[in-house]
């Protein structure tokens, strides 16, 4: 694997790539990596010629008092697993030259950045929409594959890719699960005993939603009201920040489902911040 640290070195790498007819398949992440990450990787390199996975913890995406400077870093780990992995391309910028001093333009999905979990962490969009152009400017990748545990990050990337006429096809793979259903994330490494238990509860309440809805109950007050009552029997839940059925394009939320609908969870247990979401059909498919 050849690990580049510098955007214009990777940049020239990927366009000899390009001449030479390979495609590139892209995973952007920000480290710690797990078996969901290792999953976008796997598809990566089975549908491209070359796969370039990118660590870069992005300090635009987080909020001033957020967890940028404790969001967990395990470089030497990171590097066996893509090693391991088959990965061709390790690229590890620093932030100066991500963002070099003076750095003025960002990126803004408007809207679509202001609902779910962009109300509670206001310009974390802004901040992914921006690394997330300036990573596809420096790999210019055919793919890049993103898990749908962020599902709302995946419908702004999608919307961006398509506004900037950016050619790149965004491929949302399934969200990767513990064995009780917990999605995996980066974060989990946060949780006590007791809080890593307690979180069940997200796909419990998904799970619950998710069959009400197949068993016919479509009006959005009455699925929030199931998802809110399971969510708040569990006592480490310290807020629950929203929890309802969206429109999987528009995210907003509907007075009845019709069709297909995201069911999102983002809540608080002790002082960690967890997602969670499932997409849902109803039975006649919303005729
Ligand atoms: O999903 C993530 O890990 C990040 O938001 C991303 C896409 C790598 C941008 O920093």
């Amino acid at each position: 694997m050849e690990l580049i640290r510098i955007p214009r070195i990777i940049h020239q790498t990927s366009r000899e790539h390009l001449l030479r007819s390979k495609s590139i398949g892209f995973v952007p992440t920000m480290g710690t990596l797990h078996e969901g990450h290792l999953s976008l990787v796997r598809m990566s390199k089975k549908e491209n010629d070359v796969t370039v996975v990118s660590i870069f913890v992005n300090p635009k995406q987080f909020g001033p008092s957020e967890d940028f400077c404790k969001y967990p870093r395990d470089i030497g780990g990171d590097t066996a697993k893509l090693e391991d992995a088959g990965v061709d391309i390790l690229f590890l910028p620093d932030d100066s030259l991500m963002y070099p001093e003076g750095s003025s333009t960002h990126v803004e999905v408007e809207e679509l950045s202001d609902r779910l979990c962009g109300f509670f962490r206001p310009g974390h969009f802004r901040g992914v929409a921006t690394v997330v152009v300036k990573l596809f400017n420096i790999v210019i990748p055919v793919r890049a594959y993103f898990g749908q545990k962020d599902f709302q990050q995946t419908v702004i990337i999608k919307r961006l890719v398509k506004e900037l006429d950016m050619g790149i096809d965004v491929v949302v793979c399934p969200t990767l699960r513990e064995e009780d259903g917990l999605a995996m994330s980066s974060r989990n490494l946060y949780l006590s005993v007791e809080e890593r238990k307690a979180a069940t509860v997200i796909y419990r309440t998904l799970v619950e939603a998710s069959s009400a809805v197949k068993n016919g109950i479509i009006e959005v007050e009455k699925i929030k009201d199931i998802m809110l009552g399971m969510l708040r029997s569990e006592p480490l839940v310290k807020e629950v920040q929203y929890c309802s059925a969206f429109d999987t394009g528009t995210l907003i939320e509907p007075e009845r489902i019709k069709g297909e609908a995201l069911l999102a969870i983002a809540l608080q247990i002790g002082n960690t911040r967890l997602i969670d979401n499932m997409v849902v059909t109803t039975e006649n498919g919303g005729r």
